[in-house]
């Protein structure tokens, strides 16, 4: 069999990463009998150079070609960078969100899962740790602040900027309705994160997400104000499964939740819509600090496109080699410097995909 693969590496870390994914997904192909043909696309940073815009319609339109799109990472350090000198609207970050918007992606999976082997990496003292956790973030990834109304304006000589938040009942329910699903497939709660207690936008999401749920019966909703949210992340996470947000709540969770399993490094994510397509990418970003060292963590962007296999393309049986091949590459011992612990022998980026890539 053969797939459609857009590629976007991106900026800052994203090229490094992409190149191990590609190279992992390669080596399963061969076991697994299928092959993926490529299409690189640029978009971010790296689309600006080119055409002075993060993304053009034509990049979006060939995205839509494809199966799948894995990317890598954009954006640059706001300080130093030039694309940061051009308006809101044409920085690397404006191509993101608009390519999720166009392929519709609503739904980000970002699973958050402690391997035993990265216990130390973990920042959690031993008696919360546990026997682990395995949390499943489900953000809302097309509405909310990020695709509300904004702008600044200057009244009597102060200026005012004003950012707005809008949710309507169906874009509530979509992403309710898969964060059900998902729960029915694993323990089967769902803890709805909310800001109820002060957001018009929160209450009508928990009243929706309240009917929902009657569809439901076999999973156990809880609600949860997002403050404590944030609190009890690192208190007790095992007591999450499935957490279902709105977009900027699931944005600083997913990125607190990542931590806990020890780096930003290992969380991958998947965003869908209501087909097949998808498109999946680690949840870090382009790490200019690190770019170009060969020091980066490729595992979140080799698990994405272990899920890309799983979720666009059935390939289940390559998926689990995958995951497989990440969690033996732990138990031998090998780490890039993000999840280093002592008795453990450091890699740089490369050598880490390639360990995985043997192991599959
Ligand atoms: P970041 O996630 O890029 O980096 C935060 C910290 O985590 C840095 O110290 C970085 O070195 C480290 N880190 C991140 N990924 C790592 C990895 N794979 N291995 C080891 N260490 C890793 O967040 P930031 O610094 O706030 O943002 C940098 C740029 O990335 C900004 O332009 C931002 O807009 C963009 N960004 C893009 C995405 C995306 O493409 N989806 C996501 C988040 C941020
Ligand atoms: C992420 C990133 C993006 C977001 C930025 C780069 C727009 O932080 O994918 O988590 O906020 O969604
Ligand atoms: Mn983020």
């Amino acid at each position: 069999m053969s797939y459609n693969v857009a590629l976007i590496p991106g900026d800052g870390i994203g090229p490094e990463i992409v190149e191990q994914a590609v190279q992992v997904l390669d080596t399963a192909g061969k076991k697994f009998g299928f092959t993926l043909n490529y299409t690189k696309l640029l978009m971010g940073g790296a689309s600006i150079d080119v055409h002075g815009i993060p993304l053009t319609d034509e990049t979006i339109e060939t995205a839509k070609k494809n199966d799948a799109v894995l990317m890598g990472s954009i954006g640059g350090d706001a300080k130093t960078s030039p694309w940061y000198k051009l308006e809101p609207s044409r920085r690397p970050e404006a191509g993101l969100l608009k390519l999720r918007k166009s392929l519709n992606l609503f739904a980000n999976l970002r699973p958050a899962y402690l391997y035993k082997e990265l216990k130390d990496a973990c920042p959690l003292r031993d008696e919360i740790i546990g026997d682990g956790f395995d949390m499943m973030i489900m953000r809302e990834l097309t509405g909310g602040l990020y695709f509300g109304e904004r702008k600044t304006v200057e009244e009597n000589g102060v200026k005012k900027a004003i950012d707005t938040l809008t949710y309507d009942e169906n874009e509530i329910r979509r992403i309710a309705k898969r964060g059900f699903d998902i729960a029915m497939k694993r323990r089967k709660k769902v803890t709805s994160v909310d800001k109820a207690n002060v957001l018009d936008s929160s209450r009508l999401w928990r009243s929706v997400v309240e009917e929902v749920a009657k569809d439901y019966p076999e999973v156990t909703l809880e609600h949860m104000l997002v403050d404590n949210c944030a609190m009890q992340l690192v208190r007790d996470p095992k007591q999450f499964d499935v957490i279902l947000t709105e977009n900027m709540f699931g944005d600083i969770l997913s990125d607190e939740a990542s931590m806990v399993t020890g780096s930003i490094g290992m969380l991958s994510s998947a965003s869908l819509n209501e087909t097949s397509f998808g498109l999946y990418e680690p949840s870090h970003g382009s790490a200019p600090d690190i770019a170009g060292k060969d020091i980066a963590n490729p595992i979140a962007t080799i698990l994405s496109a272990a899920m890309m296999l799983r979720f666009s393309l059935n390939l289940d049986e390559a998926a689990d080699a995958i995951e497989n091949a990440v969690s033996q590459v732990l138990k031998d011992g090998y780490r890039t410097g993000d999840i280093m612990s002592e008795g453990c022998t450091k890699v740089g980026c490369k050598e880490m995909g390639r360990l995985i890539a043997e192991r599959v």
